[in-house]
């Protein structure tokens, strides 16, 4: 019990008290009244002191009330300073999360341009290798229309050679490992160019744009992924148009919209809803997919933090996302019930301000 509580119940108790004290006194003054009539006396004492009494009841109740008053202000007070510590809890994890983006950010930029130029040349290097491998192909499809012009131990030994290196699986195998390490390496490309764009996403300019344009050509770009498993709903409210990074944008459109749809297991909803609040336009990006669980929620924007199999999500577009959010002056967080979907919610000021360099 706490102490105004405590306060309370012993003047709850006092009264009680009192009011038993008063009754018995009633009680034996009229009873002596009763009795002899002739003693006035004693009747009037009792009398003045049920007044006296009485006085001090309804002090003691005041006091009550006054108590229960505290009380209610105390509670008040304990839930605002409540509401203040949960803020600052969250203004400390958002300070933490730009931190830890920020040094992450260091590294990944270093690593991603000591990567990028090897990168570069391998990738070009198997395009030509793809066109000379098709060459050689077709020229050995051209010796072969010759090789029965050929003398017989001559056919004989090719035919043993063909048979030692089976030719026929070396034909089909080496375009699809050329194809293969050509799309390794554009994948290798897309997270070198994620890290660069997490670590410094500030190649493209500022402009004045409609973010329904920059949302609708994200789905364009997307939608080959998205028709086979979604509905995808837009309840687009007025927007004025934003100063931001329009292809930033984009691609925090994108990473969104790709995350809805892996979300969805067999198909399902995404609602992608805008609306003005406070000098601020709020996106909404949500699906009716699987859900975040409760004990990973926290992890969603680290860098490399997925729950997805190898290969398939790298964990970055979420942390790329937060960090393009953040250089707008905005922010970004997350509602979801595991099981029933999840929804992304992105507020970004109409004009920029405040925006770090
Ligand atoms: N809409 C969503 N529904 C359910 N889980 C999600 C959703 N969006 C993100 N997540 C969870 O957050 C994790 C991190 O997402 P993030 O986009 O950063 O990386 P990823 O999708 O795993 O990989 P990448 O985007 O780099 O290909 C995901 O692995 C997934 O567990
Ligand atoms: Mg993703």
């Amino acid at each position: 019990m706490t102490e105004p509580e405590k306060d309370q119940a012993s003047l709850r108790q006092e009264i009680h008290r009192l009011n038993k004290i008063i009754t018995s006194l009633m009680d034996r003054a009229e009873r002596e009244a009763n009795k002899q009539s002739g003693t006035y006396g004693l009747f009037q004492d009792a009398v003045m002191l049920e007044n006296q009494v009485r006085r001090r009841t309804v002090e003691l109740e005041s006091a009550l009330r006054e108590n229960e008053r505290i009380n209610r202000d105390l509670t008040r007070e304990r839930e605002e300073q409540r509401k203040l510590i949960n803020k600052l809890e969250d203004a400390h994890n958002q300070l933490l999360q730009s931190e830890k983006l920020a040094s992450i950010g260091q590294l990944a930029a270093g690593v991603a341009h000591e990567v990028n130029n090897p990168i570069g040349f391998v990738n070009s290097n198997l395009d030509m290798l793809k066109s000379y491998v098709e060459q050689l192909l077709a020229l050995h499809d051209q010796y072969a229309q010759y090789e029965a012009d050929l003398p017989p131990e001559a056919i004989a030994q090719l035919n043993t050679y063909k048979h030692n290196i089976d030719i026929d699986y070396l034909r089909t195998d080496i375009v699809t490992l050329v194809n293969e390490s050509i799309d390794g390496v554009a994948r290798v490309r897309r997270i070198v160019q994620d890290l660069r764009d997490f670590s410094r996403p500030g190649n493209s300019e500022w402009q004045t744009t409609d973010i329904h344009t920059c949302i609708d050509s994200t789905l364009n770009v997307v939608w080959n992924e998205i028709k086979f498993k979604a509905e995808v709903i837009r309840k687009y409210g007025t927007l004025p148009p934003i100063e931001c990074l329009p292809s930033q944008l984009n691609q925090v459109f994108l990473n969104l919209l790709v995350n809805a749809v892996q979300a969805i297991p067999e198909w399902g909803t995404i609602i992608i809803q805008t609306s003005v609040e406070q000098e601020q336009v709020v996106i909404t990006v949500g699906d009716n997919g699987v859900g975040i669980d409760e004990n990973i929620i926290s992890h969603i924007f680290d860098p490399f933090f997925t729950t997805k199999p190898v290969g398939k999500g790298t964990g970055l577009g979420l942390s790329v996302t937060y960090g393009i959010i953040e250089k707008h002056g905005g922010h970004i967080e997350v509602d979801s019930i595991p099981g029933k979907g999840s929804t992304f919610i992105i507020h970004l000021p109409i004009k920029r301000a405040c925006v770090a360099p």
